[in-house]
């Protein structure tokens, strides 16, 4: 087996029990609404399938995939919407799920382009949130931890598309790799 490496910041353990209050919370918020959940691809994917285990609600499941990183750690600002939706939004209570809101720049593009299908309302849902890189002011309901000005992987996150599978949340030292 391949060495895993970083120093891990949240492990598996307490991003179960964080997830699932997210979901008790997420549950209550939207008895009785029309819930669309939608991941944003590719980082979201393993928060997105604990997330909405545990929800305790019937909600619509919903991707889009987005690239905004190149392989590089800093933001470029530009977010390309690779796909769609297929489920249709209208009328219909919003919950984007992200892995970490960074600069903030893919949420405020992704929200002005998903409000535009005119869904009932629309919520930012994100596992990890770097508050003090913020460049643009969007509003983040649920935030499952607040991390440091650190690159992180695991979890979903990458590196240059590696490391997703890392089953906990870990800082990439500078030990580990070089930036070509
Ligand atoms: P933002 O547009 O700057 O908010 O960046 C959001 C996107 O940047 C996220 O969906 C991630 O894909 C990526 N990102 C930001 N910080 C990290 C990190 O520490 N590790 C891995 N990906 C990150
Ligand atoms: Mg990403």
């Amino acid at each position: 087996m391949e060495r895993m490496f970083g120093r891990p910041i949240v492990t598996q353990e307490q991003m179960r029990s964080r997830i699932r209050e997210m979901g008790r919370q997420i549950s209550s918020d939207y008895a009785g609404k029309d819930l669309v959940l939608v991941g944003v691809l590719k980082g979201a994917y393993a928060f997105y399938a604990d997330l909405a285990r545990a929800i305790r609600i019937p909600v619509r499941v919903d991707f889009i995939v987005v690239t905004s990183y190149g392989s590089r750690t800093k933001t470029s600002g530009k977010v390309k919407l690779v796909t769609k939706l297929t489920e249709e939004i209208k009328g219909k209570d919003v919950l984007l799920v992200e892995d970490i809101v960074d600069s903030g720049l893919t949420v405020q593009h992704l929200m002005k382009s998903l409000a535009k299908k005119k869904p009932r309302s629309i919520k930012v849902c994100t596992l990890l949130s770097k508050s003090d890189r913020r460049a643009v002011d969007v509003h983040v309901e649920y935030v499952g931890f607040k991390i440091p000005d650190q690159y992180v992987v695991g979890y979903g996150l990458d590196y240059q598309q590696k490391y997703r599978n890392l089953p906990y949340l870990a800082v990439l030292d500078q030990m580990d790799h070089q930036e070509e």
